[in-house]
């Protein structure tokens, strides 16, 4: 029977992708989504994969959500951590709710969807946590303390919940995407994401199936023993 994958954020940008990938590579897959009703319908439309909305920075909203999905679906074998916002600003600029929604939805989701799902991959001895890190987690970005500091958390957290995963055949990796051709990116000012790309020696900004593809081997039977990792995917902008 074909394992069974959520992907955060999978209606949209480089989570679409994930799910689509993740579907032809043989899973079954799920799409979260938190609030695009419009895109999700259209997406569900166009892939036949079912979307549901729930907020991953709601725990209980992530609890209730995985146990639909497992009622509808089956239980869920793999789960990808890409849902994530962006709320740029200088510090002196801040405020408060732009950290904290940015460590809500983007660190807070990370732990939120695992506790819902972490306990089933334990007892049948198989899954796979996949969490959508960045370049900017590893290397800062002027304008980003709260989404460097979520992102760098995820990347802690990756490394922690291997350790606990391994002896039961729950690998948990992470990708760290660099500057990607999606909404996110391209609200980036013009001025500023040119200085950005000019920086990438490849020149260019990535793709979001260029994520997928690396989110997909991690999810795989074969890469049973890659755990703990980062997978940098950022066109050579910071090698890490
Ligand atoms: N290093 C040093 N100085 C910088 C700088 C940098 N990287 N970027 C901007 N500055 C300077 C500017 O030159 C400017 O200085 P002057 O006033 O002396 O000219 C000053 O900072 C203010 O810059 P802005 O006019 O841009 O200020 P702002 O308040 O309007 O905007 C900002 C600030 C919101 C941070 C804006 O610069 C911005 O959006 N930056 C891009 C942040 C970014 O890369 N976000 C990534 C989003 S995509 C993503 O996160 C996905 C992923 O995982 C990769």
């Amino acid at each position: 029977m074909a394992r069974i994958a959520i992907v955060t954020g999978g209606t949209r940008g480089i989570g679409e992708a994930i799910s689509v990938a993740l579907r032809s590579q043989g899973f079954t897959v799920a799409a979260n989504y938190g609030g695009n009703a419009e895109k999700a319908k259209a997406f569900t439309e166009v892939t036949g994969i079912p979307s549901y909305c729930w907020d991953v920075g709601d725990h209980q909203a992530c609890i209730d959500g995985c146990a639909q999905v497992e009622a509808e679906v089956g239980p869920i074998d793999v789960v990808v951590n890409n849902a994530g916002i962006t709320r740029d600003a200088v510090l002196h600029r801040m405020t408060y709710d732009d950290w904290n929604e940015v460590m809500r939805i983007n660190l807070g989701g990370c732990f939120n969807m695992v506790k819902a799902t972490f306990a089933g991959m334990r007892e049948r001895g198989w899954g796979r946590v996949v969490n959508v890190g960045s370049v900017n987690g590893q290397s800062g970005q002027y304008g980003q303390v709260n989404y460097a500091a979520a992102k760098s958390g995820i990347h802690g957290f990756t490394k922690a919940l291997a350790q606990e995963g391994a002896k039961f055949g729950v690998t948990v990796n992470a990708v760290a995407p660099g500057y990607i051709d999606t909404d996110m990116v391209s609200a980036v000012p013009q001025p500023v994401l040119d200085k950005i790309i000019a920086k990438i020696p490849i020149g260019r900004l990535g793709q979001a199936e260029e994520i997928a593809r690396g989110v997909a081997f991690l999810c795989s039977e074969q890469a049973g023993f890659v755990t703990g990792s980062t997978l940098s995917i950022n066109g050579g902008q910071h090698m890490y």
